[in-house]
């Protein structure tokens, strides 16, 4: 079938430019302490939208229509993945308003018949007269809308800065912090640090460590695109794989270290975190068990 791919574009302006019309606005940096790193997260450019059509099968990705874009029409279009199956999160985008992975994301699923617009007397463009849905435009062909992945500054087309998700998962360690226990060799010699676990101890962490980072949860969650007064479920993800594993001696610190205005107090469950999850965490559900562990802690 032939579907039309609608791309969000966007050309950020050289930088050289930048350089030029910050010069010629002496007042621009002093009039806001945060002018600078504002500029920095929100770069300037042409902003477009732009259309192509492709020759595409249901079971087709959205990844492999831009890739036979790229191959066969435009190769201008800037869009990011890596491992091409949903292992490294790299390609998280808006389809049709809602953050997923490229790679995942099949045509048949995707691609909805555009509504033929209802033009009223007043010469407003409707979607619905007296409560009837706008008809579907039956002759026109099955439309994708994509943009780059929401909350974050985009850099080019679908390829968003995905640097802020990863500072917040760095601000607060992302690593094991055990005690490991020295493990020998039959003939007594020192061999190996071990850290020691059981089954179910496993179980109660596993499925959190399998978050990719691609930053789908971060995307659907209206309070992290608001800035930076929250530091996101991503980040809350990555240290309740560590607050849950048995072998971790900083479960208390990690607690206290999330129970902050722009912590886990932000969360406001709104929960559509827990919706595109490509991995199947229930992001959400794992944010009030952080907080229930807290108040816990604290009784
Ligand atoms: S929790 Fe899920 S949606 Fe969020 S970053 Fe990890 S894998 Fe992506
Ligand atoms: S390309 Fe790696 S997750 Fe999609």
């Amino acid at each position: 079938m032939t579907v039309v791919l609608r791309v969000n574009r966007f050309a950020p302006r050289p930088a050289r430019d930048r350089e030029r019309s910050r010069k010629s606005s002496p007042f621009a940096r002093k009039s806001s302490p945060f002018a600078d790193a504002r500029a920095a997260r929100k770069p300037r450019g042409r902003s477009w939208v732009q259309e192509y059509e492709v020759q595409a099968r249901g079971n087709d990705t959205l990844l492999d229509c831009l890739l036979a874009i790229k191959r066969d029409i435009d190769p201008t279009l800037a869009f990011r993945y890596s491992c091409g199956h949903g292992m490294c999160g790299s390609d998280a985008v808006a389809v049709n308003g809602t953050p997923m992975l490229l790679c995942k994301a099949k045509v048949r699923d995707c691609a909805h018949q555009p509504v033929a617009p209802i033009v009223d007397d007043a010469g407003f463009r409707r979607t619905s007269v007296d409560g009837e849905p706008s008809p579907v435009a039956e002759t026109a062909k099955p439309v994708v809308e994509l943009a780059p992945l929401p909350g974050f500054p985009v850099q080019r087309d679908l390829v968003a800065d995905i640097d802020p998700m990863l500072e917040q998962i760095r601000r607060f360690k992302p690593y094991l912090q055990a005690d490991g226990v020295l493990a020998t060799t039959v003939d007594g010699k020192v061999d190996v640090f071990e850290y020691l676990q059981r089954p179910e101890q496993l179980a109660r962490y596993e499925r959190l460590s399998t978050c990719i980072t691609c930053g789908v949860c971060e995307g659907a969650c209206p309070v992290y695109a608001g800035g930076e007064a929250f530091i996101g479920p991503a980040a809350l993800i990555n240290q309740a794989r560590f607050i849950d594993d048995s072998r971790d001696r900083a479960r208390q610190e990690r607690l206290e270290a999330l129970d902050t205005a722009d912590g886990f107090q932000a969360c406001q469950s709104v929960r559509a975190c827990s919706r595109e999850c490509p991995v199947g965490i229930d992001v959400g559900e794992e944010i009030w068990q952080l907080i229930a562990q807290s108040k816990e802690q604290e009784a």
